[in-house]
């Protein structure tokens, strides 16, 4: 049984559709990433999973609870983290934790193993004691993971967890993720693509309302890897363009960035899939032309990223 099942979730706020179909599933264990420019739908879709609004349209499963019609024991099984950074209260951190328990229907006996369990693991030791609101967004940050951990929950949502951060607490949090990774699943948002490198073995890519792509950091590069490029230098002469137009694989000949006097410099897009280098080093052999390049531009994650939300390479 997946971990979150979700199947043709629509999202209406009045007459703007923010999710229009959106379907996926995320196995036990896995770590997703979701990826979106701002107004996407990934705040909705992470609120209906949580059960803290209810789709329009469509369904979604946490551990097999359906979210709307079994959303008590979706809030269980479930720690959320949202968007903004929880509670600017002046509770300090130890009472709002206990109130947490509370809130959760921890029994009372559970709680100090349960507090002190969570407090080692995402590092509150030292601030038990100071207000929440006098803490600094990093150690806030960790509020609202230790939040969601309390009821010891299987799988985490979690919004945007580093947004705002400065640098040394994006490492110290997603460090925090990666362990916490270790026995969660988690589904987790974010606009920045280092996040997803660093963190998730599938990315889940969410434009306007609707998937446009989900698989592995390097199966989305495949996927939108239709504008990957070979550069060519060389120096040469008869119809070198046309002889690299020729080659099976690929698609067009661009003029590349040439080296100055007596060089051509071509840039090729190439198949999907296609690798040509090989056949133009033997076209260049055969042909009698020096080779002074020949390099592979890889598709990175970020160029995947703009070619399936833009539909631009
Ligand atoms: N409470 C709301 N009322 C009206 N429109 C909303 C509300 N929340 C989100 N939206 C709209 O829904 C779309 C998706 O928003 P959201 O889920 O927050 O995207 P993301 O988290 O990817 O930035 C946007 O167009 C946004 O303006
Ligand atoms: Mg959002």
């Amino acid at each position: 049984m997946p971990s979150i099942d979700v199947s043709n979730l629509r999202k209406s706020y009045g007459a703007n559709e923010a999710l229009k179909g959106v379907s996926f599933s995320v196995e036990p264990g896995e770590v997703v990433g979701f990826l979106g420019p701002n107004g996407a739908g990934k705040t909705t879709t992470m609120k209906i999973l949580s059960g803290f609004i209810a789709p329009t349209n469509g369904s979604a499963q946490v551990d097999g609870n359906d979210v709307v019609a079994d959303s008590l024991a979706v809030r269980e099984c479930i720690g959320y983290l949202p968007e903004n950074a929880p509670v600017y209260t002046e509770m300090l951190v130890r009472d709002y934790l206990e109130f947490i328990c509370q809130v959760r229907g921890l029994p009372e006996q559970q709680r100090p193993a349960r507090m002190a369990a969570v407090v080692e693991q995402v590092g509150l030791e030292e601030v038990l004691g100071r207000s929440i609101d006098e803490l600094s967004k990093g150690f806030r940050q960790r509020v609202g993971l230790a939040q969601a951990l309390i009821h010891d929950p299987p799988i985490l949502i979690l919004d945007e967890p580093t947004s705002g951060l400065d640098p040394n607490q994006i490492v110290g949090i997603r460090s925090l993720i990666r362990d916490i990774s270790e026995n969660k699943t988690i589904l987790l948002s974010t606009h920045i693509l280092q996040e997803v490198s660093a963190l998730c073995s599938r990315v889940l890519i969410v434009s306007d309302g609707q998937i446009v792509g989900f698989g592995t950091p390097a199966e989305i590069e495949a996927q939108a890897a239709g504008s990957a490029r070979v550069e060519v230098v060389l120096v040469g002469e008869g119809d070198v363009r046309g002889k690299l137009a020729a080659l099976p694989g690929v698609v067009r000949v661009d003029d590349g960035a040439g080296e100055g006097a007596g060089t051509l410099a071509f840039s090729l897009v190439i198949e999907s899939g296609a690798d040509v280098r090989g056949d133009i080093f033997a076209l260049a052999v055969a042909s009698g032309w020096t080779l002074l390049e020949l390099r592979r531009e890889g598709q990175s994650l970020e160029d995947a990223f703009r070619v399936l939300t833009t539909g631009v390479a």
